[in-house]
């Protein structure tokens, strides 16, 4: 289904590296070693990464890095021209930093930087990708407001027929946060964004359009330019529920 060279049920290799899938609900505890990446996903977000067209991704940046196995498996599976990360965390992944520095001239990675930090995310772009990308893929922080301002930020600046993507859109959904006992119960949902891009969709332009999984949403950039995308101008239109 996702043509990788599976080893076992949570193993496949790709490009000498095993990546070993450690999907726990709340957070995983697996660590990455030497050759051996731990990658925070479930198995069916893979396709959705295979099924990409390598020649159109040849610009990519990570929002959200973990303990590196999905910044391994884009740079083996697309093979870009360049690819970078932000990660929050400041503790260093030392199979990351090695990997990162055996393929340092496409490779980066920046720790202890927000996924919110406007400036910096700017600063990135121009300087690891000379201002333009072709895909983004946002597993950071999950939160509406900072996955607004990455995408605010780092929509405009995909090339026409971009990708951007965002992952585990769903959490707020699932019974566990239904909970008011949930520490994040009165978190708003990073499914609002939706509303948003639907009302940017309306009015600029700059969204060709959108294909919606459970897993992730994948946000196609059109040939339209404008100067950014504008995002919760709260229109009529928009249903008023619990954030
Ligand atoms: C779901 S994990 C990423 C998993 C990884 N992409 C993978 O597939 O293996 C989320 C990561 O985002 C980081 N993170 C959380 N908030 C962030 C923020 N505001 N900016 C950047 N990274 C953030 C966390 O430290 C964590 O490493």
């Amino acid at each position: 289904m996702d043509g990788l060279d599976w080893k076992s049920e949570s193993d496949f290799e790709i490009g000498g590296y095993t990546i070993r899938l450690s999907y726990v609900h709340g957070g995983s505890e697996a660590k990455s070693s030497g050759n051996e990446f731990a990658l925070m996903k479930g198995k069916k977000f893979l396709q959705h990464y295979t099924s990409l067209d390598r020649m159109k991704c040849r610009k990519v940046l990570e929002l959200g890095v973990y303990q590196g196995g999905s910044f391994v498996f884009l740079d083996q599976l697309l093979q870009p021209e360049k690819i970078s990360a932000v990660e929050l965390s400041t503790t260093p992944i030392s199979a990351l930093d090695e990997y990162v520095s055996k393929h340092s001239s496409r490779a980066k990675l920046h720790y202890g930087t927000s996924q919110d930090d406007t400036d910096r995310l700017l600063e990135i772009v121009r300087e690891d990708f000379g201002g333009e990308l072709d895909l983004v893929v946002d597993d950071a922080s999950h939160f509406y407001e900072q996955t607004k301002t990455s995408f605010k930020t780092l929509f405009p600046l995909l090339r026409p027929g971009g990708t951007y993507i965002i992952e585990d859109w769903n959490w707020a959904f699932q019974d566990v946060f239904q909970s008011p006992d949930n520490d994040w119960f009165s978190v708003p949902s990073p499914a609002n964004l939706m509303i948003d891009l639907l009302e940017d969709m309306t009015r600029n332009g700059m969204i060709s359009g959108i294909e919606v999984y459970r897993q992730l949403w994948k946000i196609h950039r059109s040939e339209f330019k404008a100067d950014g995308v504008f995002l919760s101008q709260g229109r009529r239109g928009r249903t008023i529920g619990v954030l």
